[in-house]
């Protein structure tokens, strides 16, 4: 049988993706202000080649336990593996990729609004030999039929999307009756301001204190730092939100989930991580080598030890910076 054969209905063509924009026009920037979508798409294209070096993003043991340990902070660790999951705002694939390596999850699929972020998600999946597919997609109207997955997560991906109720109602249609999403990463209200302003004082100081000429081989070319200046401005129009964890449960369950849960963590951990992150921003990488980045890793490993098991205890849980929200979509 032939596709030219009259009893065939022919099948429809496969959607294709936008390709990628990294290098967007002072023109397109300059719209991009005014539309946050527009200006997530370019932001994202422009920083996907070197999204993973530039967050430390890895796909080994390292970053495997950081995400199975957030998704066993927001869900247990009961009904593994899930069978088929999409990942929301995948970027570079960090949270699904690694779900997967440590045996959360069977079978994925990345979706991302920024084209670039696609394909280098698809990149790593192959270089790591998973079985992903993926395409390019708005949380706000996911292009999957309903009751599709077991699974939805996303890591960092709510607080860039401009009607959050409307994608949680997206997840919720395309979620099988029982299937659970889990979102983590996203900023608490008081979090985000106290990170904020560290952020802003550690490049204030580096970028100065390596103006003194002992300390110049460590100071980033003045053109580097002109775009990360140029970058940081796009970034505030991408940042649309921070989260009341109280509220976060309501917008889930008026989406129409069930057995909703949101939960915080990183205090000590999120002052010590946010000057980290910016100082290692603010220098050139080959100063910072892996012992640099283990160091880094491992006390924000023993400062969230602290927050979990002892300031959990005692602290408001709006204090903490960051959110997770898990919740499943009722059995029919
Ligand atoms: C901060 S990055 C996080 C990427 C990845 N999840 C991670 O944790 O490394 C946020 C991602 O969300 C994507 N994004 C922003 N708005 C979106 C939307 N409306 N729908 C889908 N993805 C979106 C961006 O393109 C970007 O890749």
């Amino acid at each position: 049988m032939t596709t030219l054969d009259p009893q065939v209905d022919p099948q429809p063509n496969p959607p294709v993706d936008p390709e990628p924009n990294p290098h967007a026009t002072a023109e397109e920037v300059e719209a991009a202000y005014a539309d946050p979508k527009l200006a997530n798409v370019l932001y994202h294209d422009w920083e996907a080649a070197t999204y993973d070096e530039k967050w430390s993003i890895s796909y080994d043991q390292r970053c495997v336990d950081y995400a199975v340990g957030r998704f066993r902070a927001a869900a247990g660790d009961r009904g593994w593996p899930y069978g088929h999951a999409l990942e929301l705002g995948s970027g570079t694939g960090f949270f699904l990729l690694n779900l997967m390596q440590g045996g959360v999850i069977a079978k994925g699929s990345v979706t991302d609004l920024s084209p670039g972020m696609v394909q280098v998600a698809l990149r790593n999946a192959e270089n790591l030999g998973l079985d992903v597919d993926g395409r390019v997609a708005d949380a706000e109207r996911i292009p999957y039929d309903d009751d599709t997955f077991d699974l939805v997560v996303g890591h960092a991906v709510l607080h860039h999307i401009p009607d959050v109720p409307s994608a949680m109602r997206e997840v919720l249609r395309v979620l099988k009756p029982g299937g659970r999403f889990v979102f983590a990463g996203e900023p608490t209200r008081v979090g985000d301001s106290y990170a904020r302003a560290l952020g802003r004082l550690t490049w204030w100081l580096t970028t100065n204190v390596t103006r003194l000429p002992p300390l110049t081989g460590w100071r980033r070319p003045q053109e580097e730092l002109d775009e990360s200046s140029r970058a940081a401005a796009l970034e505030a129009v991408v940042d649309l939100h921070t989260f009341d964890p109280t509220e976060l449960e309501r917008t889930a369950r008026s989406a129409g989930a069930v057995n909703v849960r949101a939960v915080t963590e990183e205090f000590t951990a999120a002052l010590f991580g946010w000057p980290v992150r910016t100082f290692e921003a603010a220098v050139p990488r080959e100063k910072l080598g892996f012992g640099w980045a283990m160091f880094a890793y491992r006390t924000w490993q023993k400062l969230s030890w602290l927050d979990e098991n002892l300031l959990a205890k005692v602290l408001p849980r709006e204090l903490f910076y960051n959110v997770l929200v898990t919740g499943v979509k009722p059995k029919a």
